[in-house]
């Protein structure tokens, strides 16, 4: 560090692959071994070989630029923010306020008012599911999410529909695993008080028409929230354009740390809806009497928030964005077509999840395979998978497995890690066979 003191907040590490200039990365095709170099954990070794992480819908690996930022916030300015007159905390102040804006621009929200830093996605849910639910969900009202929803987009909606004598209902899927949505719209009616739906399956990859989905719920009358959290890393998201009135997603799958999310919300449904946590920072003031709530998005944010985790999440939105969510989408795409055929012709292989939009998921069973074995066998060869019922029961039911082997690719990833795994299951097939 210079004698100047720690680096000026909003220029706390950004970037794209390292050495290059912003007009460049924007022009230049995409460059994925140019991408791995700026992975550190891409060059350990896992079992004696070279690791092959396919493991992304879990959590992604972590750029250096947002290791950077992070031991940049605790070695350069750490301290409490909103509370201190001193530098430090006007530092970290700043530049927890310039990843709100990070976030804010990344979503194109209309207003950084509009965003509410969290734990992750699970805990953006849970919010709008209580203080939404407290305010709008009635005796025999109903909340309708898909077949396709991971737990976080179920349980906080059981949870508080059962507090407030409200009910689920559940728009199904098809054997492709696409939403039915004549299905959803048939379920929208005058009892429904807000529609949440993932934007991107985790279990089976499928895109949901989430622009149809909100024009339907709009048509009544009926917000929508819209669970990101696969989404966001994967294609570009414009709130804006989608229509949406939350929106969720989780920085430890943006390449960002684990401990904080994103939530955006209109404003006005904020604005009307009553504080999820209470405690320091959320408050105008406090009587024994009674409190009164601070503004958007503070309201929201009570306690001292995962402030170098939001720094951090401000480089990892800073790095996608260095190298475009376009282009990532369509390196991915690549790898999922080609990964989607070579596994498909592995005898005995069927792919779970097959709708005409997805991205970057495989989920697969194998005949004579118990996902576990494949997982554990793939292992031994280097090759990072994720077993079991990915959080999404309901989904595994619908399609009569009790769990799924499942490859997810991220920007990083090759046509050689796609490889190796084919070669990892061929021998999960000799060993088993
Ligand atoms: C679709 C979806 N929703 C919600 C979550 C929950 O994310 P987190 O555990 O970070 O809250 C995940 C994580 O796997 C997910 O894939």
């Amino acid at each position: 560090m210079s004698g100047e003191g720690p680096r000026a907040p909003g220029t706390v590490q950004s970037g794209g692959p390292a050495g290059t200039t912003t007009a460049e990365r924007v022009l230049a095709p995409f460059d994925v071994q140019r991408v791995r170099r700026d992975f550190p954990i891409l060059r350990r070794l896992v079992r004696g070989r070279p690791l092959t992480y396919l493991d992304n819908a879990a959590t992604t690996q972590k750029p250096q630029a947002v290791l950077d930022a992070l031991t940049g916030y605790y070695t350069g300015y750490n301290a409490n923010i909103h509370r201190g007159v001193h530098l430090l905390s006007e530092l970290a102040t700043a530049a927890h306020d310039a990843a709100r804006e990070k976030a804010r621009a990344f979503l194109n929200a209309p207003s950084t008012r509009e965003i509410v830093f969290t734990r992750n996605s699970t805990e953006g849910i849970n919010l709008v599911a209580h203080a939404f639910g407290r305010l709008r969900l009635r005796e025999g009202d109903e909340v309708v999410i898909s077949a396709m929803e991971h737990h976080s987009n179920i349980v906080p909606w059981q949870l508080v529909c059962a507090e407030r004598g409200a009910r689920l209902r559940v728009a199904p899927i098809d054997d492709a695993g696409e939403l039915i949505l004549e299905e959803l719209e048939a379920l929208i009616g005058p009892r429904t008080r807000i529609v949440a739906v993932t934007h991107m399956s985790n279990a089976l990859g499928t895109i949901n028409p989430i622009e149809a989905i909100v024009e339907l719920a709009h048509a009544g009358g009926v917000p929508v929230l819209v669970d990101g959290s696969q989404a966001a890393y994967h294609m570009p998201v414009d709130v804006q354009a989608l229509g949406a009135d939350f929106y969720v997603a989780t920085g430890h799958k943006l390449y960002g740390p684990t401990g904080i999310g994103i939530l955006y919300g209109r404003a006005s449904l904020l604005e009307d809806m009553p504080p999820f946590l209470g405690g320091g920072d959320m408050i105008r003031s406090v009587t024994f009497e009674g409190s009164t709530w601070n503004d958007l998005p503070h309201k929201f944010e009570a306690g001292t928030p995962d402030i170098g985790g939001a720094i951090a999440l401000g480089a990892a939105l800073d790095y996608i964005s260095g190298i475009g969510l376009a282009a990532i989408a369509r390196h991915e795409a690549d790898l999922l077509a080609y990964a989607t055929d070579r596994v498909a012709a592995l005898p005995g292989v069927r792919i779970v999840g097959t709708a005409r939009r997805k991205a970057s998921i495989l989920s697969f069973v194998m005949e004579g395979a118990h996902p576990h074995d494949i997982g554990t066998i793939v292992d031994q060869e280097g090759v990072a998978i994720r077993t079991g019922h990915h959080c999404a029961q309901p989904v595994m039911e619908r399609f009569g497995v009790p769990a799924t082997a499942r490859a997810s690719f991220a920007m990083y990833n090759t046509r050689e890690d796609v490889d190796a795994l084919v070669a990892a299951l061929q021998r999960v097939q000799a060993v088993l066979g």
